[in-house]
Order: C-alpha cells, then sequence, then structure tokens
C-alpha cells in the first residue's frame, strides 16, 4: 500500500487543528509541508512558527519540503520545529551530500527534491545517501496544477535506478496527483504520493485518503 501524504498547502488555514484532527483519524501517513522562499519558487507560503503548531496538532510524521535557497542554515530549526523529514531541492544545493549529512546528523530522515526538468541521473551518486527521492511533478511553488505527462517515464527510470543498487530508497511524488493517474504513478514504482487540493478539497477527505490508499 502507497504511503498517503497529503499536502497541507491545501489545507483551511483558519481551521488548522480541524484539518490535523481529521489527518490523525485517518489513514494518512506522513504531512506534507510545503515551505516557500519567495526565491527559489516565485510563491510563499509558512514556515517554523506554523510547523511548531502543527507538531503539536499529531504524533504523525511530518515530511517537510524546503522550496529554498540556502537550507542548509535552516536545517537546525526546522528540526526544532519537530520535522521527521527533510527534502531539499538539487538545484540549490552545490554541496548535495554535505547538505543530507547535516539532515542526518541532525536526526533527521533526509530528501533530494528534483524538479520536473532536472534529469533523475543526476541521482546516481547520492541515491546511496538518502532515504527519498521527492519528484515534483508539477513546476513547484503552487498547488492545484496539472501532473506533467512525461513524469511517468521519469518514475520508471528512477525505479531501474534504486533497484539496480539494491537501495530501499523512497519515491514519493509531488504535484497533481488526481484518483485517475495515481493508479500509473503506482506501477511506474513510486510508493508515496503527496496529495493537496485532491484531498483539502475532497466533500470527504477522509475518504479520499482511504481511496488512495488502496491504490496498488
Ligand atoms: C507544490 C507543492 C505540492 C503541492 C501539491 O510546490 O510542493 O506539495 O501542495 O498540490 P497538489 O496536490 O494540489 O498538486
Ligand atoms: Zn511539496
Amino acid at each position: 500500500m502507497p504511503i498517503i501524504a497529503p499536502s497541507l498547502l491545501a489545507a483551511d488555514f483558519l481551521h488548522l487543528q480541524d484539518e490535523c484532527d481529521m489527518l490523525n483519524k485517518s489513514e494518512a501517513d506522513w504531512f506534507h509541508l510545503d515551505v516557500m522562499d519567495g526565491r527559489f519558487v516565485p510563491n510563499i507560503s509558512f514556515g517554523l512558527p506554523v510547523i511548531e503548531q502543527i507538531r503539536k496538532a499529531t504524533k504523525k510524521v511530518l515530511d517537510v519540503h524546503l522550496m529554498i535557497l540556502e537550507p542548509e542554515k535552516y536545517a537546525q530549526a526546522f528540526k526544532n520545529a519537530g520535522a521527521d523529514r527533510l527534502s531539499v531541492h538539487i538545484e540549490v544545493c552545490n554541496h548535495l551530500n554535505r547538505n543530507i549529512e547535516q539532515i542526518k546528523s541532525l536526526g533527521m530522515k533526509a530528501g533530494v527534491a528534483i524538479n520536473p526538468h532536472t534529469p533523475v541521473s543526476l541521482l546516481e551518486d547520492i541515491l546511496y545517501d538518502i532515504d527519498t527521492v521527492l519528484m515534483m511533478t508539477v513546476n513547484p511553488g503552487f498547488g492545484g496544477q496539472k501532473f506533467i505527462p512525461h513524469s511517468l517515464e521519469k518514475i520508471r527510470q528512477l525505479r531501474k535506478m534504486i533497484d539496480e543498487r539494491g537501495l530501499q530508497v523512497h519515491i514519493s511524488i509531488d504535484g497533481g496527483v488526481t484518483f485517475e493517474n495515481a493508479p500509473s504513478i503506482i506501477a511506474a514504482g513510486a510508493d508515496v504520493l503527496v496529495a493537496g487540493s485532491l484531498i483539502f478539497k475532497s466533500p470527504d477527505p477522509v475518504a479520499a485518503i482511504h481511496q488512495l490508499k488502496e491504490i496498488g
């Protein structure tokens, strides 16, 4: 069964406690938290104080997706705020291995996020050191965009790279996940589904999470 990671970017921020309660009683596995700086991506979302509050509202895993420049400056702060998993974008890291080691030394699981234009072949050497590849299947910055179809081929390539090396690395898919494309995403080799609008804009988010959990 896939790991389901609802993206709280699409949540109702005036009722965050209710949204957390809903996720707590659902089959959601990870809370996916999108942090944007208005520099790496053309949008600004939320940051440390919000994550600190969410930490108090759930025991589930906090999966923090940093869409920011210089993530190494903030890894400790996100750990302190309650992050269990931290992903940084390959496109902003000149010293990716150092960034990953920093995250792990702080006691978090480390992920590498890649934009739609970034080939999976760039992950060849870092794959040995990470827990997750967070593959963007839309251009990062906004929820509610359309899944880029060519991403399916990238998922297949990455699954092959991981399996050929005998590694245990999660492939997490972020952006434009729908009930229609989720089965092909899983069939292509992904094992984590991030979903924002699909879940939070659904009339029954708990049922939507259940439906995703049943795929595969
Ligand atoms: C986009 C974020 C995603 C976003 C996904 O930059 O990384 O996590 O919330 O939203 P949907 O599922 O609506 O495409
Ligand atoms: Zn995300």
